[in-house]
């Protein structure tokens, strides 16, 4: 199968295959009049139409006509909780009369309240609403999407959890990769025995995990009143000596060493940093973790969002992603997130579609296969509705996302 995309008024490549920092966020590398070829699902050639056009003989492709249109890399949501039962509408109710979601959880609600329904639910049950959820993302302009487990606490439900992600990955075309967060909150059947927890996972959890291959990450919620920095420290380490690639929500309500501690462990990267001192923004700096920023659950829970502009004049590379989870903020919608990113966290717009393509690529550790448009990368590509890139933030809170490509293949 064979596909020409051609005459893009901008063909945003966003080019490179690792992730990119500081002053190199900005560069989208756009190409005007541009085109792509795409054979086996591999992007073959990118650069101008007319220069394309003269290399092939284009009755031998499918061809697409991108004019009066921006041709964009899949965009890469690199944080997400998408498997879950039950909703939690009614505390968002509470929060929007006042309640914290701090004061939430500590009243025996929060991610436990997921947990039972999520416990409760069959694996059919979750499949469907996951395909739903994706289905929403794809709309988005998602191709890539990582998701996360933290809703069972006990082993089945953790593993119910991740096989779902897995038959979704089968049975959908967005990849999506999986995320053990076994340490997401405390089960009640081991309330304030944390280390003990904390040991079940090392030495039943993940051996399982690892001999089945059901996901790649290892993450956990170092927070005050969840999992301490020591905590968080033994489940990493063990997760890493096992082969896990590693990240951490971190510092996300209160400032508690999160980011040193992903720099300490070198995770792929820390997430939330809402709360991140400034010695462990230039400690992840130094170590090359990926600062996973989630503007929609600031903005959700309304706390102050994350400093990202002094985090990119520090060094760091930054992703946006959504954290589609039901709980701190329930949207699939990317388009938003960059809205808010550039409206409110002080980054430019080239700097947030970085974020959520080659930087989020990097945050799940794909950045040699995805999150730009360069030959020999897998070709996941939109095409937006509109003649620019300029056009996403812009019709706020809705996807202008016309078509959609996944390794070659229109699928939307
Ligand atoms: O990333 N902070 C922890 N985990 C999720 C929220 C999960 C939930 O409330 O269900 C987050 O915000
Ligand atoms: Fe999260």
């Amino acid at each position: 199968m064979k596909i020409l995309i051609k005459n893009a008024s901008e063909l945003v490549t966003c080019s490179g295959t690792s992730p990119k920092k500081g002053e190199d966020m900005k560069k989208l590398n756009i190409i005007e009049n541009g085109a792509v070829l795409v054979e086996e699902g591999i992007i073959k050639k990118v650069g101008k139409t007319e220069e394309i056009l003269k290399e092939i003989n284009e009755s031998e492709y499918e061809v697409y006509d991108a004019k009066g249109k921006a041709v964009l890399p899949g965009f890469i949501d690199s944080h997400t909780h998408f498997v879950f039962g039950g909703y939690r509408a009614d505390e968002y109710y509470l929060r929007l009369k006042g309640a914290t979601y701090m004061e939430i959880m500590e009243k025996g609600g929060g991610i436990i309240n997921s947990v039972e329904a999520t416990r409760r639910a069959s694996k059919d049950e979750l499949i469907e609403l996951g395909k739903k959820r994706l289905d929403s993302m794809l709309s988005f302009g998602v191709t890539t999407v990582e998701g996360k487990s933290g809703y069972g606490l006990d082993f089945d439900t953790e593993i119910k959890q991740l096989e779902v992600y897995k038959e979704l990955n089968d049975i959908h075309p967005i990849d999506i990769i999986p995320t053990f967060l076994g340490a997401h909150s405390i089960p009640r059947e081991y309330r304030c025995r944390n280390i003990e927890y904390i040991d079940f996972i090392i030495e039943k959890v993940l051996p399982y995990i690892k001999e089945k291959n059901l996901a790649q990450f290892v993450d956990v919620f170092c927070e005050k009143n969840v999992f301490s920095v020591d905590e968080s420290r033994k489940l990493l380490l063990a997760a890493k000596m096992m082969g896990f690639k590693l990240k951490l929500h971190a510092d996300e309500i209160v400032s508690l060493g999160g980011a040193e501690l992903a720099a300490e462990v070198e995770a792929v990267s820390a997430d939330h940093l809402l709360q991140a001192s400034d010695k462990g923004i230039d400690m992840m700096a130094k170590r090359g973790v990926i600062a996973t920023l989630l503007p929609a659950t600031a903005f959700s829970l309304k706390e102050n969002f994350a400093r990202a502009r002094y985090m990119i004049d520090n060094g760091l590379a930054v992703a946006l992603a959504s954290d589609f989870n039901p709980g701190s903020c329930f949207t699939e919608n990317l388009s938003l997130v960059i809205a808010l990113a550039t409206l409110y966290m002080n980054m430019s717009l080239e700097e947030a579609i970085t974020a959520v393509t080659i930087n989020a690529a990097a945050a799940v550790g794909m950045e040699k296969e995805i999150g730009s448009i360069d030959v020999g990368k897998k070709a996941d590509i939109i095409i937006l509705e509109h003649p620019s890139y300029k056009f996403i933030p812009y019709h706020i809170g809705v996807s202008i996302v016309e078509k959609v490509f996944k390794n070659g293949k229109l699928i939307y």
